[in-house]
């Protein structure tokens, strides 16, 4: 039987970096949501493992054992035909490669996929691997693996603008200056969306200067959200930016202004995952 996943967006609302390890990553501190916007994969059971990368976003996607889908594959012990329908752009800051291929772990091992896998091996995958295995809003830590889940985090109308720049994340790291920066406030949403909003103006994505600097177009988009977005900011490395707002017609109207003016965009309103019950 087929077996369908859907991968949807990571979005860093907030990142700040707060030390580097000797090996060379960093130390994160980052509010993480998902959005109902992502990749689809199929995986249709047969002797051999082959890949397909379909959708707006094939181009430059690996369609072999190097994508990250195929290895996570391997790892939940799947064989077949994978077809990657590739929504989102990639090396974007939404996730990429390692939200594809946390998905299909999700789909394997289902709640307790953290003790299925093995965080060290997810975490080898890549650093996004682990967060990107559950989709509830989470406070990510260390390099990417302590996580806690975070209770009341509103669901938000969210826009998400892409310039269609990929800006690789190492360079992005190298050019962070300061790499010791203050930690990332407890988060408050008790109140709702306004609180929300004011709890995230308080806080950074510490990558958003050095990506702008390798990236300026960056700066065109924050200034294209800037006008309707509530609060706007960077997510990940980049270059994807996001606008919350406080509801759905606001963001369509805003994604409908910024597609017009900037037609080579990648613009989507969409709504992110608020916290659900904690088990
Ligand atoms: O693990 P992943 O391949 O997703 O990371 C891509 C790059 O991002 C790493 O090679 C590293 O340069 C940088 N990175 C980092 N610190 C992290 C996560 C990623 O320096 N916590």
């Amino acid at each position: 039987m087929t077996i369908e996943v859907f991968a949807p967006a990571k979005i860093n609302l907030t990142l700040h970096v707060t030390g580097q390890r000797a090996g060379g990553y960093h130390l994160l501190d980052s509010l993480v949501v998902f959005a109902d916007v992502g990749d689809r994969i199929w995986i249709e059971p047969s002797d051999q493992m082959s890949l397909e990368v379909t959708g707006p976003f094939a181009d430059g996607v690996p369609a072999d054992g190097r994508n990250l889908v195929w290895q996570a594959a391997e790892l939940a012990g799947y064989t077949g035909h994978i077809r990657l329908q590739k929504n989102l752009p990639h090396g974007a800051g939404l996730g990429g490669g390692s939200a594809d291929a946390a998905a299909i772990l999700r789909n394997r091992f289902g709640d307790d996929v953290i003790s299925g896998v093995g965080l060290e091996r997810a975490l080898a995958l890549g650093a996004d691997v682990p967060v990107c295995m559950c989709t509830q809003p989470q406070r990510m830590q260390g390099i990417g693996e302590k996580l806690s889940r975070v209770g009341s985090v509103p669901s938000c109308a969210i826009v998400l603008v892409n310039p269609g720049v990929c800006v690789p994340t190492p360079d992005v790291f190298r050019l962070l200056e300061q790499k010791d920066n203050p930690a990332m406030g407890t988060v408050t949403a008790g109140g709702g969306f306004e609180e929300f909003l004011s709890f995230l103006g308080h806080q950074r994505n510490d990558l958003e200067r050095p990506a702008g600097t390798l990236a300026p177009v960056i700066w065109d988009v924050l200034d294209a959200l800037s006008p309707s977005a509530r609060l706007f900011q960077m997510s990940g490395s980049g270059a994807t930016c996001y606008g919350l707002y406080a509801s759905d017609a606001e963001a369509n109207m805003a994604a409908d202004h910024i597609t017009a003016a900037y037609p080579d965009w990648w613009v989507c309103a969409t709504r992110t995952y608020g916290s659900g019950p904690l088990s």
